[in-house]
């Protein structure tokens, strides 16, 4: 901490809990803090069990953004709180991805602590990390003999591996994961970019199977490509790159008998025909017969808002209509190589 005539304070809100009786009760508690332009929000967590209250329980280990155990929620995101800034959080700093305390919390000089979302609390910013571990080791972990093995490993398909082999586990994928508030059986971003690390190795051996059971409930294709995973990973796994790369490489391989895999394909066939999307025969293409019909409620819904789609888009004229077509066509002659690519980026990448 800096000498007492150079320090600044700020407020440090943290949402604190117990589990009592089975149930989880949770309180936010302030906290005024010295900080400096050096201070993390780590630094100012050990300064008040220090100095003020010695139960206010967190992890942490190696404070070099390394271990991956100090992952919380901190002014609305999941950060690692040795890695972030108490003075970036209030003012702003644009190169690290961070809004303002007045933009995030709507208040100037707050920084707000909670623990890391989708995961049970355990004690204050502890949250119960074995789920998100349990879908992490599901992942076979190593390189597997087998016929798919390639002879030459290039610089270009390792660098795939590199990318991924980043992770050090520390959940903040997971915790801002807008598909796993919805579905807590998605295997999530982190166990999904370690997969894609087995599967774009050249000398992994059973590259197809993987792709099958990834394809299955819960995998890929549960994902709804919201980005939140690449704007919360401290290291720059992009989880949702790998993940959008796991899904060419299965249509590619020809698993394609599933709902997401159907959903993709009659999207680009439809773009790739009339440039826009036709919604009614893309859910019957998708779902089947029996499938839609269980959508029919959704539809008297979406009817009863005056949301009908139009089942005959080409009565439009889409602009540009020819260029898409042309695209598609250069694509069907020189097909990209998926692993390789240049890197999708943000939301609705791919
Ligand atoms: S892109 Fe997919 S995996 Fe990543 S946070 Fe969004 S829903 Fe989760
Ligand atoms: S992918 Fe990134 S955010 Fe997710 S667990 Fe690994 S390091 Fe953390
Ligand atoms: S304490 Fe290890 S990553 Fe923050």
């Amino acid at each position: 901490m800096p000498p007492k005539s150079q320090q600044k304070t700020t407020t440090l809100r943290v949402l604190r809990g117990a589990v009592t009786g089975g149930k989880l009760v949770q309180r936010t508690q302030d906290f005024e803090v010295p900080y400096d332009a050096t201070t993390t929000v780590l630094h100012a967590l050990e300064w008040v069990k220090g100095e003020v209250d010695g139960s206010l329980t967190f992890r942490r280990s190696c404070r070099a953004s390394i271990c991956g155990s100090c992952a919380m929620v901190v002014n609305g995101r999941s950060r690692l709180a040795c890695k972030t800034k108490i003075a970036d959080l209030l003012e702003g700093n644009a190169s690290k991805n961070i809004a303002s305390a007045e933009e995030t919390v709507g208040e100037a000089n707050v920084v707000e602590i909670a623990p890391q979302r989708n995961q049970p609390v355990l004690k204050d910013l502890v949250v119960d990390i074995k789920p998100f571990y349990e879908k992490v080791k599901a992942i076979v972990p190593y390189v597997q003999e087998g016929p798919e093995k390639e002879e030459h490993v290039t610089k270009d398909s390792f660098s795939q591996v590199i990318m991924v082999s980043n992770c050090i586990m520390c959940g903040a994928c997971y915790s801002d994961c807008t598909a796993m508030v919805e579905n807590p059986d998605f295997i999530g971003p982190a166990a999904l970019a370690k997969a894609y690390r087995f599967v774009s190795d050249p000398r992994e051996g059973n590259k197809t199977e993987r792709l099958k059971e990834l394809s299955e409930k819960n995998g890929v294709w549960d994902c709804t490509r919201c980005g939140m995973c690449i704007d919360a990973c401290p290291k720059g796994v992009a989880p949702m790159e790998a993940i959008v790369k796991l899904r060419s490489l299965a249509i590619e391989a020809g698993i394609t008998d599933n709902k997401g895999a159907r959903h993709a394909m009659v999207f680009k066939d439809d773009i790739a025909t009339w440039g826009v999307l036709n919604e009614p025969f893309m859910m019957l293409k998708t779902l089947g017969v029996a499938g839609s019909i269980g959508q029919l409620g959704n539809a008297l819904n979406l009817a009863k808002k005056g949301k009908i789609p139009n089942p005959f888009p080409f009565e439009h004229k889409v602009e540009g209509l020819n260029e898409v077509k042309a695209i598609y066509e250069e694509l069907k002659k020189n097909p990209l190589d998926v692993r390789t690519k240049a890197a999708d980026s943000g939301p609705g990448a791919g």
